[in-house]
């Protein structure tokens, strides 16, 4: 067994999904479990160098979590022959351009989503990184949480019958950062500089629905803004200029319905962050991002509507836990481990630049269709 180290550029670090996501809960652990064993039996052991503007923040990170190198010279860092994939998870609008040098460097390329803000410069990505033959990957973490995998495992055994519809709830209070905080970074509040929740949020729901359910193909999307003004990391007032809310409609393959909203001003009366329902003729289930739970048409209670007495029937009794029967791993670090062995030995991995461009398809056409009120079809491409 021979230990195979791979250096790794890590750009965007410093910021919340690259310091908590991509390198403590993914690089880090990978590196305290001793590696990602590969088919063969040797051991692939990530050397990352931590990519950013800050020295002082970089090296603070590097030596909290024991990683030997960091640069504030993204140029240099392409130029080393060690280093053979480069990471990015800068903010959105900073994307495009470096993943083009990572590319003319030859790096194999992983990345945040969304990969850009519009389709035509992400299926330019996708085109760059064919064209100059590296692997190349899309961050799609939703797929590897544990209530989305027992929710995926349940379509899987045919547990629904026909599936009907499907209803999305995501979404909590973000603070508007006057009187606490706000718990996530203002350019997400400001259109120009990539913010806005459809764009973020409708890229994870075009794999999600693609990837347990069935492909969208068609939208009708309203966006609001409820918040106008906020007030940023410095404490300086700004107006919101993105959309904080999205309520939206999508026509599946067959006919399905999925209804999503998706808010940071709502205020959290659920289990869990996100829940979907999804409805079939023989079942239906409720996944959370850790919980899933299932209810099958011999266990439907028969709800009769009476206001005029309290309710009979306490309606989560109904409803079972889809066991875990395996264990869970962290959803960035699952996704990491399949692409570090697609670049280190050829594993299929399908997450690609293209699969991450039809996410960014589908926010833009939500955009579209809040703009223009009115229903839109999500065009095909092909490779
Ligand atoms: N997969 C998910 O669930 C998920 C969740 C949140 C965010 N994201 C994506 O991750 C990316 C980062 O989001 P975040 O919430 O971590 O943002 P953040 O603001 O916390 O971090 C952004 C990073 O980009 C760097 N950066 C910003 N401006 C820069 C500049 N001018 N020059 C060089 N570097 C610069 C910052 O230093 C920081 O390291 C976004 O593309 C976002 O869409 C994904």
């Amino acid at each position: 067994m021979a230990v195979q180290p791979i250096g790794i550029i890590m750009n965007g670090v410093t910021g919340r999904m690259g310091t908590n996501q991509h390198l403590i809960r993914s690089i880090v652990a990978i590196r305290r479990q001793g590696g990602v064993v590969l088919p063969s039996g040797d051991v692939l052991y990530p050397d990352p160098i931590l990519v950013g503007r800050s020295e002082h923040k970089l090296r603070a990170l590097a030596e909290a979590h024991g990683i030997e190198r960091w640069s504030t010279d993204l140029d240099q860092c392409l130029a080393n022959q060690h280093d053979v994939i480069y990471f990015d998870a800068q903010t959105t609008l900073r994307r495009a351009a470096s993943v083009h040098a990572a590319i003319a460097a030859g790096k194999h390329v992983y990345c945040e989503k969304p990969i850009s803000t519009d389709t035509a410069t992400a299926l330019e990505l996708a085109r760059a990184a064919r064209e100059a033959g590296v692997k190349n990957g899309v961050v799609q973490d939703k797929l590897w949480l544990p209530g989305l995998l027992k929710l995926k495992r349940l379509v899987d055994s045919g547990f629904f019958g026909r599936i009907l519809s499907v209803r999305g709830e995501f979404g909590y209070w973000v603070f508007e950062g006057d009187w606490q905080p706000a718990q996530r970074p203002s350019w997400n509040y400001r259109a120009e500089d990539g913010g806005g929740i459809i764009m973020d949020m409708l890229c994870h729901w075009q794999y999600v629905l693609a990837n347990i359910v069935a492909p969208v193909r068609s939208l009708s999307c309203y966006g609001a803004t409820h918040i106008p003004e906020r007030v940023d990391e410095q404490g300086n007032p700004y107006s919101a200029t993105a959309d904080d809310a999205a309520y939206t409609t999508f026509e599946l393959d067959g006919g399905i319905i999925a209804q999503i909203n998706s808010s940071w001003c709502v205020r959290v009366y659920r289990d869990e962050l996100f829940n979907l329902q999804v409805d079939g003729t023989h079942g239906s289930a409720v996944a959370g991002l850790r919980e899933c739970k299932a209810q099958h048409r011999a266990n439907t209670p028969k709800p009769v509507w009476n206001p005029d007495i309290p309710n009979p029937l306490n309606f989560r009794d109904d409803w079972m836990d889809v066991p875990d029967n395996t264990v869970f791993d962290n959803a960035f670090k699952a996704q990491w481990e399949l692409f570090l062995k697609h670049v280190a030995c050829d594993e299929p991995f399908r997450w690609d630049f293209l699969e991450g461009a039809r996410g960014v398809q589908l926010a833009e056409v939500g955009l579209r269709s809040w703009q223009e009120r009115r229903w839109l079809d999500v065009p095909e491409f092909g490779q």
